[in-house]
């Protein structure tokens, strides 16, 4: 089996004014240090997604970290008369290696779809960043049993021809979980995670390589279970990644 380096990764949503930002990330890089400095490198990869105001200051902040930055969303194309939008070229020329798209968020708030979100993780791929990829059910798809087949049409219709392990993250997010203290059983986790596996074993050459994370009110108390799961190879945290404490007890987990 291919060893795969875990990745816990801080999506701050439509938070952080510049100064809490600017300290949310400089806490974080001082306890990687000196975790670092006492145990030696880091065995995971951390990631923070911060408001894409902040992408460039908060890069700044983290120059000296192994903590890496990425944006929330881009557009599909580099440029253009698109008002309000962000491109990945921005936000690679900000100091972002990684970018989230199709969080359920932007499914939900702006009508994005699998055809959209496949764009731009192919725009995102064509300068350098890192895709990662949400997919995951509503509650009343779980309900009605349809969570795999919601997931598996999902991940078929969000990931571009040239996507492979080293370009393209997967993230499981189940909507329900979203923010609601409701964290999938470790049982569904486990079970959908395999399924995402597969779905990718059908699409990539190199599949078993993927990280898969799991997000959905991930807090420092139940982590650790679901981080040991065969088939999940990280987190993408919410709320507590505005903590960094919480953070930081999330990421410890896997050290
Ligand atoms: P919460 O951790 O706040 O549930 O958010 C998860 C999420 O949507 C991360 O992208």
């Amino acid at each position: 089996m291919t060893e795969r380096r875990l990745l816990i990764a801080g999506n701050w949503k439509m938070h952080g004014l510049h100064r809490e930002g600017v300290a949310l990330a400089a806490a974080l890089a001082e306890k990687a240090a000196s975790h670092q400095s006492a145990h030696g490198p880091l065995h995971l990869d951390l990631l923070i997604c911060p408001p894409a105001t902040l992408s460039r200051e908060v890069s700044e902040t983290l120059a000296e970290s192994v903590i890496s930055v990425g944006g929330q969303d881009c557009h599909t194309l580099e440029r253009g008369a698109h008002t309000g939008d962000v491109s990945a070229a921005m936000l690679k020329d900000a100091g972002c290696s990684y970018v989230i798209v199709g969080h359920s968020e932007r499914r939900a708030d702006h009508g994005e779809n699998n055809d959209q979100v496949k764009i731009k993780a192919a725009a995102a791929h064509a300068c350098g960043l890192t895709a990662i990829i949400c997919i995951g059910e509503t509650r009343e798809q779980r309900d009605r049993g349809e969570a795999m087949a919601i997931v598996g049409s999902q991940l078929a219709g969000s990931l571009p021809d040239e996507a492979n392990a080293s370009n393209t993250v997967i993230a499981y997010e189940p909507v329900w979980a979203i923010g609601t203290g409701l964290v999938a059983t470790v049982a569904d986790v486990a079970e959908i995670h395999a399924g995402v596996r597969a779905g990718l074993a059908k699409a990539l050459s190199d599949a078993d390589a993927v990280r898969v994370l799991y997000g959905g009110s991930v807090k420092p108390d139940n982590a650790a279970e679901l981080m040991e799961l065969e088939d999940v190879d990280g987190a993408l945290v919410g709320g507590a990644s505005l903590d960094a404490d919480d953070f930081w007890a999330i990421a410890a987990t896997c050290l």
